[in-house]
């Protein structure tokens, strides 16, 4: 049975923003977006959120890593040992260089930054680099994270791993794809179901993993629901396992 999903448009409104470059950036790689429920970019406040027109009342995502969850998690997460993507992804390894393949809403990476690493950023989605652009402007004003995230959250002009040309080369290069379940799940957040509607499901896992372990030096990470198939498993060096989630870390191929 062909299920046919419908398509919107999505919408851009400027109300009150003060950086013309983001706008400039999104009038030239936002306008053709479309999402699969009518969803809006807008800009008030001087900050940009995506909203769902169908469900308003939910409020915006935005990339906030000085407010709200991502504050307690900093200041209560419990650090290396308690947050399960930072065991996996920094390890024991003193200030590794990480590459965040799939950055979304930059949680995972600001994380992996605040407990020591020096985290690049790759993300492909034309919108979900605005949220990510104005979250670093917005974190750059902020006084408790500012130095953090201006030393070590870097946003790459490439948009994937598949183009990165750099000098930087990273110990670990951490992946979270987005999977079809996580909408159907009775328990995912609403917050992830607008964000699905925009960005849809990334069905070239398999060769981002394999490019991975080809750059990576040390380790690959790779954020699955529980009940998704290890990648690779004679690559596998072990899971760090959370309640709905299994972080499994692979040692890269030879160089
Ligand atoms: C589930 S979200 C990541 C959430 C992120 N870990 C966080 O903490 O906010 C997946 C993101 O990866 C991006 N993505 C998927 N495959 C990619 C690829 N090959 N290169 C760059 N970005 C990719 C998607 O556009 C999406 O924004």
């Amino acid at each position: 049975m062909i299920v046919q999903t419908e398509v919107f448009k999505l919408k851009i409104d400027i109300v009150d923003y003060q950086d013309d470059e983001i706008i400039s950036e999104c009038m030239a790689t936002c306008q053709e977006v479309t999402c699969t429920q009518p969803l809006s970019l807008v800009f008030a406040d001087d900050k940009v959120s995506l909203i769902n027109l169908a469900r308003q009342k939910q409020g915006g995502i935005s990339v906030d890593w000085g407010t709200g969850t991502m504050k307690h998690r900093m200041n209560y997460g419990g650090g290396r040992n308690s947050e399960a993507v930072a065991k996996a992804v920094l390890g024991q390894m003193k200030k590794p260089i990480v590459f965040d393949a799939t950055a979304g809403l930059g949680r995972d990476a600001f994380i992996c930054a605040y407990l020591g690493g020096d985290v690049h950023l790759f993300e492909r989605h034309p919108c979900v680099r605005i949220l990510l652009k104005d979250g670093i402007r917005r974190a750059l004003q902020n006084d408790v994270i500012a130095e953090l995230v201006h030393n070590n959250i870097h946003l790459e002009e490439a948009h994937t791993i598949f183009e990165y040309q750099g000098d930087v080369l990273p110990d670990t290069i951490y992946m979270d794809p987005m999977y079809p379940e996580r909408v159907k799940s009775s328990n995912v957040k609403k917050e992830m179901d607008t964000f699905h509607y925009l960005v849809g499901e990334d069905l070239d896992v398999s060769e981002l993993w394999d490019k991975a372990m080809h750059l990576s030096h040390k380790r690959v990470v790779m954020k699955n629901p529980k009940w998704a198939p290890i990648q690779n498993s004679k690559r596998l060096s072990g899971s760090v396992v959370t309640k709905n989630h299994r972080f499994d870390i692979f040692v890269p191929f030879e160089k």
